[in-house]
């Protein structure tokens, strides 16, 4: 698959069917996520891989009623780091959430070409995901990457605009609107005909 079509293809989609992970899968997603680019290859991404179904289960109860839907994950994986495991740089250059972004990016980039859904979420408790990763409470647990089969029978656990976002990809903003060809300017220039 090429680099556009897994872009194009990934879909933060919500109704999942659970797979069986292997250890393979763990070490192929590990290793896209290792390749990303970072400040000095300072690499601040951390990882943990969670397949155990108690260590799931555990997880979905300290996550909102919005995020139930990751009940039929086949795997969770929680995205950490630290400031000071990357270059701070003045002008407010701190890089960790930047590279370990990449990073992520590059794991949920390869999980869709693999032919997973790989849904990044910010919607859980942070402390107590932390406690039950063993992961030290002063590191930033930046995301969870819920990782599933995509079904084709939407879920019961949906709100209707959880359900919208099933079927459609939810709008972006039109190239106006976020980019600037050699210089920026706050006001909005309409499409020239
Ligand atoms: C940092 C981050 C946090 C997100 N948090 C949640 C979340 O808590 N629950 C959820 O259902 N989706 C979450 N999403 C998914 C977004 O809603 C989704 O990416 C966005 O609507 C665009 O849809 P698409 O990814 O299918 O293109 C999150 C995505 C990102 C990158």
């Amino acid at each position: 698959m090429r680099v556009i079509e897994a872009i194009r293809k990934r879909r933060s989609y919500r109704s999942l069917k659970p797979f069986e992970v292997s250890e393979g899968l763990i070490f192929d997603l590990a290793e896209s996520a290792s390749l990303a680019p970072s400040c000095n290859n300072n690499q601040p991404w951390r990882f943990v891989f969670v397949t155990n179904r108690k260590k799931l289960e555990g997880i979905l109860e300290v996550m909102p009623k919005g995020n139930q839907w990751a009940k039929n994950a086949g795997m969770i994986v929680a995205v950490f780091s630290k400031k000071d495991m990357d270059c701070v740089l003045e002008d407010n250059r701190d890089y960790f959430l930047f590279d370990v972004g990449l990073a992520a990016a590059f794991l949920v980039l390869r999980a869709t070409e693999l032919g997973l859904v790989a849904h990044t979420i910010a919607g859980y408790d942070p402390v107590k995901v932390k406690e039950i990763l063993n992961i030290p409470q002063d590191m930033v647990l930046i995301a969870l990457v819920i990782v599933g089969k995509h079904s084709r029978v939407t879920s019961p656990l949906l709100s209707e605009k959880q359900i919208k976002a099933e079927l459609e990809r939810p709008e972006r903003l039109p190239f106006q609107k976020f980019a600037y060809i050699n210089s920026y300017s706050s006001e909005v220039i309409e499409e020239t005909q």
